[in-house]
């Protein structure tokens, strides 16, 4: 955790704030640079560098290296990632679920798919267990929509499957003090104890397939870095019952639409939800933060800053995939020969395009939820 006091940055599993700085990140949570060699690696098997890679938005890695020389030793590894269901899925949400597609893809492996309804609720003051349990089915539609292999993708909704966690949460939390959890989730006092005792549930996924198939593999975990402390201390616990620590990937946050801080469902008008209608996606990108000028005239003379616009970095994370059009956007810009009403009302088509299609997507996995649930 990084402390509010020192800089302004703050990076929990509950509260990104401030301008995020990720190498930083790499040196206070311990992790390693995702390296040019790495990435030559993993291209052995998937053939090409995928955008996101290309684009570095996954920076950094727990363990990836030791994964693949595994796997090159004929040893397979589960996929595994999740979301707190405490409202509707964001833009940003997608990031790392695009990125475990396209590994499920490539390496064929299973994707074990944690729906935090208890977290949330005992996280957040004011949601309702019955909330955070409809959150988990209306986000697992999200997740489906993106097109996951059906026959490899086991959502657990943890509620209703608590009785396939608990005795690998009880073996787990048993092999964490309170020192640690404190230490590296900041608790409190005041902190409720089914806050203190979650992140042992959030762990069993990890090693949930070697109980379910016997067969004993790794986990390699892609999500954004504000979830690595949980890894933290399953890491710490793995090998003393008997699995692979867990290996995770990390990526960056696509940012809100506002002035610094990560895409976050708490501020719903600098956020870019799944389910919004084509208005309110245009007037929350009409009233977004860019690096331009005061007046048009200004704007033209000089020209504006892309490296601090959000537009930009939209179609650097999501919404360009040429590397060529992309490098011819950001030299107009510079020039002064677009401004941004254009990129904003061009990002708007792109995103209501692209949200047009996943809304009949999401409609159409209404009908086959129950094939992603995990079987029991
Ligand atoms: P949650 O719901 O906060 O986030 C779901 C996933 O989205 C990532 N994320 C982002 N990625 C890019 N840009 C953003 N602005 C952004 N905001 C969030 C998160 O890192 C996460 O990968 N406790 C978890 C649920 C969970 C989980 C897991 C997540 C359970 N098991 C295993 C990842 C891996 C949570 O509340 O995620």
């Amino acid at each position: 955790m990084v402390n509010e006091e020192k800089n302004e940055m703050v990076v929990t599993p509950w509260e990104v704030k401030g301008k995020v700085d990720y190498e930083r990140l790499i040196k206070e949570f311990g992790t390693q640079p995702l390296t040019d060699e790495l990435l030559e690696k993993l291209t052995k098997y998937t053939g090409e560098l995928h955008p996101q890679l290309r684009r570095k938005l996954f920076f950094s890695h727990r363990d990836l290296d030791t994964v693949l020389n595994l796997y090159d030793k004929g040893l397979k590894f589960v996929l595994y990632t999740g979301r707190g269901p405490s409202g509707p899925v964001h833009i940003g949400h997608l990031v790392p679920w695009i990125f475990t597609k396209h590994l499920q893809e490539k390496f064929k492996t299973r994707l074990y798919f944690q729906m935090t309804d208890d977290e949330k609720f005992v996280v957040e003051d004011e949601l309702k267990l019955e909330e955070t349990t409809k959150y988990a089915y209306e986000n697992a539609l999200d997740l489906i929509a993106l097109g996951f292999e059906p026959e490899d993708t086991f959502i657990i909704f943890d509620v209703q499957d608590i009785h396939l966690l608990y005795d690998i949460a009880l073996e787990v939390a048993k092999r964490i003090t309170y020192s640690t959890a404190k230490a590296t989730f900041g608790f409190q006092d005041s902190t409720n104890i089914g806050w203190i005792f979650w992140p042992a549930i959030q762990a069993v996924p990890c090693f949930i397939h070697a109980k379910l198939t016997g067969e004993n593999v790794p986990a390699l975990i892609p999500a954004a870095i504000d979830q690595d402390p949980y890894w933290r201390v399953t890491r710490d616990v793995a090998q003393k019952l008997g699995y692979y620590k867990p290996a995770q990937i990390h990526c960056r946050f696509l940012p809100g639409l506002g002035i610094g801080g990560k895409m976050s469902a708490s501020e719903p008008e600098t956020s870019i939800f799944t389910t919004d209608s084509p208005e309110s996606v245009k007037r929350k990108i009409w009233n977004a933060f860019t690096g331009g000028k005061g007046t048009a005239t200004e704007q033209r003379k000089t020209g504006a800053e892309p490296n601090i616009c959000t537009i930009f970095q939209y179609y650097y994370y999501l919404f360009e995939e040429s590397d060529k059009k992309l490098t011819e956007k950001e030299r107009r810009c510079r020039n002064g020969e677009i401004l941004c009403g254009e990129c904003k009302m061009d990002l708007a088509e792109r995103v209501n395009r692209f949200l047009a299609e996943h809304q009949k997507k999401r409609e159409k996995a209404r009908k086959i939820v129950e094939k992603f649930h995990i079987k029991h």
